[in-house]
């Protein structure tokens, strides 16, 4: 027996042990958050929405990433500080923890690590981890708060990355038609969503979008099979490891609630979900689908959208007089 052989029936086994629809299936469903610090959540979600954590004190995590919208801004590249053009689409923080690594070319090793950098970065937050402290700090209920979470006399960076992260890890959209045929529920889906998944599957999407996310756990050529056209100058991996070989590697983005996350592709080119799908058959696979096929793939890609985060709106604790004040404009900007 072949060693492929082999693993083919281990694995046959492994699936049948577990039975169920979802365990011959390369999509997993997503799982309600488990173990989390509900303290640092409700912390972290009072940050998330906190403008003041920017320079002009008018940009929060949720001016790019809307929970409203499916955790982006649905443009092509974010707005920062002083109406700045930003270089890449914003991803979703939707199931951001379920990624092997945050940005597209997979610079921060987890959410805590990415969460300081928007904070400091002068093309989007444009503030810096001293003054954003010194907000906080200035700021009494924030005191009481991080106290009783964290129990430090003084608020640090790191917690405030923490309490961010430990927000964003409740972020999960669990419960999507897709999900719920995969738990069992036959009449989840439409025959015509299920035409799309068997396309989805067969035509080998599923090599590089597998997986609870159906993405975010390897880093893949953009443009595999036929060269991608982009005047962005992202570059991917390679900008991480110096390796040549990585050059055009980018995180394959998650496709859970990709209905909401448009426009699609780093560059944000793609405007809608059929001219995303069109692409990836062409410059991933050399697949061309007919209209008819690219309508069902569109279809079952619908039906990822899970249950979107719910929650009371955060109500943030007024500025002090002591409290820098914001710096909308300006040339130092
Ligand atoms: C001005 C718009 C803007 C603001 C404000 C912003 N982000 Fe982002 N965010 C982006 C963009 C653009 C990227 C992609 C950058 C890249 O990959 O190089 C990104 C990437 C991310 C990612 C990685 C997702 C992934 O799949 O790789 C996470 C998580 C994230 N941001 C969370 C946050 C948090 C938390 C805050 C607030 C502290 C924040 N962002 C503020 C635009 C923004
Ligand atoms: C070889 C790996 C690979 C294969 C195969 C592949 N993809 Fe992708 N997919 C990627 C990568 C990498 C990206 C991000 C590319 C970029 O932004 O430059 C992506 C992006 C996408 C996006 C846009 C998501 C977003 O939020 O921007 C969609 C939709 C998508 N793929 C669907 C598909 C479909 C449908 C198929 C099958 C026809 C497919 N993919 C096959 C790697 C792959």
């Amino acid at each position: 027996m072949s060693h492929k052989t082999t693993l083919t029936l281990i694995s046959l086994a492994v699936s049948m042990a577990a039975g169920g629809a979802s365990a011959k299936e390369p999509i997993d469903p997503i799982r309600p958050v488990q173990e989390i610090n509900l303290a640092q959540v409700e912390l972290g979600k009072k940050l998330y929405f906190d403008p003041r954590l920017s320079k002009s004190g008018f940009i929060s995590c949720n001016s790019c990433h809307n929970l409203s919208m499916g955790g982006t801004d649905n443009i092509k590249t974010s707005i920062g500080h002083n109406w700045q053009q930003g270089p890449i689409n914003a991803p979703t923080v939707l199931n951001s923890s379920l990624n092997l690594a945050q940005f597209w070319d997979g610079r921060a090793k987890d959410l805590k690590e990415q969460a300081g950098g928007p904070i400091a970065n002068p093309g989007e937050m444009a503030s810096n981890h001293v003054l954003a402290i010194e907000v906080l700090e200035s700021i009494p209920e924030y005191r009481v708060e991080f106290k009783q979470v964290f129990g430090t006399e003084k608020i640090t960076i790191d917690e405030v990355t923490q309490a961010i992260a430990e927000f964003e890890k409740t972020l999960v959209t669990p419960n999507s038609p897709f999900d719920q045929w995969l738990l069992g529920d036959e009449d989840a889906l439409t025959a015509k969503e299920k035409e799309g998944y068997a396309l989805f599957k067969n035509s080998g999407c599923v090599a590089c979008h597998n997986g609870e996310a159906v993405g975010g756990n390897s880093f893949q050529k953009m443009g595999a099979v036929e060269a991608y056209q982009t005047d962005n100058p992202a570059e991917g991996l390679s900008a991480v490891t110096g390796k040549d070989a990585d050059r055009f590697k980018f995180k394959v983005p998650t496709l859970r609630n990709v209905e909401l996350t448009y426009p699609y592709f780093h560059d944000g080119e793609a405007e809608t979900l059929e001219e995303a799908v069109e692409l990836m058959g062409r410059l991933q696979l050399g697949k061309k689908f007919t209209e008819e096929e690219n309508a069902k793939v569109v279809a079952f890609l619908k039906s990822l959208t899970g249950d979107q985060p719910a929650f009371q709106m955060p109500i943030l604790p007024p500025s002090t007089a002591k409290t820098p004040r914001p710096q909308p404009f300006g040339e130092d900007s």
